[in-house]
């Protein structure tokens, strides 16, 4: 069953603040995403606006945040009116989104693994493709389909675990647990193999598909040491991908 992220909006807004996510996922990201300054982005399944408000704090001009759970969507709105960056936000299926080719930059953290086939994959594609401009770029972090399950208890060290539920065949739950203070959350997305992920961009126009690795920030290093990323590293649970439009 997908996840009502209605439900746990506040709690999954305290999942990010687990270290890896700052020094491993948002300090990949945003080094593919590159200098936003000036740029117009569409951030697709924004959550709370984790990312949208980072991304406009670093100057892009226009940033519009979109997720398919009005709780996320609520929660994002309320920073917005406590700190206003000028950053919109819409409750809308990232499936259906037409931006009209409006966007230098397609953003989304953790979108793709919510298609559950091809079918739902391609429209989220199409929907990134007619969104950007020409020349614009996509960029993405999902779970990372090469992820054997006998490594899915590695994660525990890091404050999330991930259990598959069946067989690993496409469409299959994949149930993230992250292990907060006071509580444990769950998600579940989807497997979808490499392949399934680059025909579905391909169809849909992207183009110059590019996979990246996990990195660790400097300061992640400076601040625990390189051998507790190690693991994490070695087998990452994220995956991340650059494309043009
Ligand atoms: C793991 S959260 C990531 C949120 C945010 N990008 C972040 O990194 O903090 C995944 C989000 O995807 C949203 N989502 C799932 N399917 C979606 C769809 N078809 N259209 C838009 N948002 C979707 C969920 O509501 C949820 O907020």
């Amino acid at each position: 069953m997908s996840t009502n992220y209605d439900q746990i909006a506040k709690e999954y807004q305290a999942s990010k603040l687990q270290p890896w996510r700052t020094h491993i996922e948002r300090y990949t990201l945003l080094r593919l995403a590159r200098s936003v300054a000036g740029l117009r982005v569409l951030d697709l399944a924004c959550g709370e606006g984790y990312y949208t408000r980072l991304l406009r704090r670093l100057g892009a001009a226009a940033v519009t945040g979109v997720d398919l759970s009005q709780g996320m969507i609520e929660l994002a709105r309320a920073q917005e009116l406590a700190e206003p960056l000028g950053v919109r936000y819409e409750a809308g299926d990232a499936q259906k989104v037409d931006q009209q080719q409006s966007n230098d930059l397609v953003f989304a953290a953790y979108l793709l693994n919510y298609a559950k086939d091809y079918d739902e994959l391609l429209a989220m594609c199409q929907a990134i493709a007619r969104s950007l401009k020409p020349g614009g770029r996509f960029v993405t972090v999902n779970n990372h389909p090469g992820d054997p399950p006998e490594n899915f208890e590695t994660g525990r060290m890091y404050g999330y675990s991930k259990k598959l539920e069946g067989p690993l065949v496409e469409g299959a739950p994949i149930h993230w647990s992250f292990h907060l203070a006071d509580q444990t959350i769950e998600v579940t997305n989807y497997y979808l193999t490499k392949a399934t992920m680059e025909r579905a961009m391909t169809a849909a126009g992207l183009r110059d598909i590019r996979w990246h690795c996990a990195e660790v920030s400097p300061e992640g290093v400076a601040q625990m040491g390189d051998a507790h990323w190690q693991p994490f590293l070695r087998q990452p649970p994220i995956v991340f991908v650059e494309c043009g439009g």
